[in-house]
């Protein structure tokens, strides 16, 4: 006798959310017994969905997910939103830039394939500092068959090839930003990420913020005359980005909230 399907009713009853069992029934289907039991128990046992199912939208990709590499968030989808936004204004037909802290190199990425589609030239350096999560963010590229990506591990622009210097249009940056005392007290659910990826020592005297003030100072030096570097940061940190944009020599520098409310992306502009 066939087993009876899995309903989303059966999942939420074994504690899982309504919509993260509707993703695991659209992924394995109802009457794919094994596969969706391994799945609701990796999802019960507490695993992020993200990391179980192997994939994740983020823009127009479907991008591979895994623990190499940060889950892709929603906020990060802004940033390209804000970044694209930023480029539109100068009109420009080719742009070269570079995305720090890759992951699975979803920031840069889907700039690259939104620019493309719309018939703008690129050239992208991603950046990370994890071997494991540029092997992913590579798998990435070559999944979407995305062009003129280069991959480099680096501590930041530690190991960036020189002769990029003074040559970005765009540097984008989605680093590290938790406080360590803060990661403390967040979701264990965090812990199936790499540490890597979240956590930032104090800096400037503002917990979470090293990562984020090493950028902030260096990039003019790898912008254009026009370049802008947009960044994420944590809600605790807009005065903080503000001053370090000023101090680095930047033009302009402004701050901006994410859907949330909550601020959470810096646009800071050599000219
Ligand atoms: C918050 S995750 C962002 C991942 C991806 N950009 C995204 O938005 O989904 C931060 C990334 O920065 C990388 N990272 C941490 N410290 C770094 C460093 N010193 N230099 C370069 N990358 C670093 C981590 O490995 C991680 O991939």
């Amino acid at each position: 006798m066939d087993a009876k399907p899995v309903t989303a009713a059966d999942l939420v009853a074994a504690g899982i959310e309504r919509h993260e069992a509707r993703w695991l029934l659209e992924e394995y289907g109802p009457n794919e017994g094994l596969e969706l039991s391994r799945a609701i128990a990796r999802r019960v046992a507490g695993e992020p969905l993200q990391y179980i199912l192997g994939h994740w939208p983020f823009r127009d990709l479907d991008l591979l997910v895994d623990p190499r590499a940060l889950i892709p968030r929603p906020e990060s989808e802004e940033l390209v939103t804000r970044a694209l936004g930023e480029l539109q204004r100068q009109h420009l037909t080719q742009v070269k830039m570079m995305d720090l802290g890759c992951g699975t190199g979803a920031i840069g990425l889907a700039l690259v394939q939104e620019l493309g589609s719309q018939g703008i030239k690129t050239e992208l350096v991603s950046v990370d500092l994890s071997g494991e999560a540029l092997a992913l963010a590579r798998e990435n590229r070559d999944r979407h068959h995305l062009a003129n990506v280069a991959f480099v591990q680096s501590s930041w622009f530690e190991s960036v090839d020189q002769k990029h210097l003074g040559t970005f249009d765009l540097i984008t940056a989605n680093p590290p930003y938790v406080g360590e005392v803060e990661f403390a007290t967040l979701d264990p659910i965090l812990r199936y990420e790499p540490l890597l990826a979240i956590v930032s020592p104090t800096g400037n005297e503002v917990p979470g913020f090293k990562d984020l003030a090493e950028i902030i100072a260096e990039a003019p030096k790898w912008l254009s005359a026009n370049g802008v570097l947009v960044c994420e940061h944590a809600d605790i940190h807009r005065e903080a980005v503000l001053a370090a944009a000023h101090q680095a020599g930047f033009a302009t520098a402004e701050d901006f909230d994410d859907l949330a409310g909550k601020p959470r992306i810096l646009i800071a502009k050599m000219s």
